[in-house]
């Protein structure tokens, strides 16, 4: 079976308290089920993670190239600071999406620049939490579309 690995930055296990004309009700907890749920409907073992931490989050990228055939990645702030994030990202060779809650490119300035999406095969985002799901239904097709 394939596996694929969700990635969640800073600030995101928040969700549901934070800033909810932003991000909406829900919380991390329910989007990782709806994750869970759809990566079984869609035969896919998925693994749900979050880390306030750039370090754990640099690190779980890098056991991706062994352990995983994808990555989902919402790199939260990091997204418009983190060249480490980056180089992660392109140390891996395996199909990767950002995914973001918000349209970043409707909001300030400096959320409109995303360093990391320089290493990814594509971006999601503005859609909230149905961008997850729009992101499992990108990389398997990517995912298959290699075999
Ligand atoms: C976010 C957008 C980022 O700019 C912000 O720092 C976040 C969440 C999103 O999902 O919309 O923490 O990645």
């Amino acid at each position: 079976m394939k596996k694929i690995l969700i990635i969640n930055g800073p600030n995101l296990n928040l969700l549901g308290n934070r800033e909810r004309n932003l991000y909406g009700e829900t919380t991390l907890e329910k989007i990782k089920l709806l994750c869970e749920q759809h990566c079984k409907n869609n035969e896919i073992e998925c693994t749900f993670f979050q880390s306030n931490h750039e370090g754990e989050l640099i690190e779980k990228i890098h056991s991706a190239n062994k352990d995983y055939d994808g990555i989902i990645i919402n790199p939260a702030a990091l997204t418009h600071t983190s060249i480490a994030l980056l180089d992660a990202l392109r140390a891996t060779s395996k199909p990767k999406i950002e995914i973001h809650i918000s349209n970043i490119y409707a909001r300030e300035d400096y959320r409109r620049k995303s360093i990391t999406s320089e290493a990814v095969n594509g971006i999601i985002c503005g859609f909230g939490e149905n961008g997850y799901i729009l992101a499992i239904d990108a990389i398997k097709n990517i995912i298959y579309s290699k075999i």
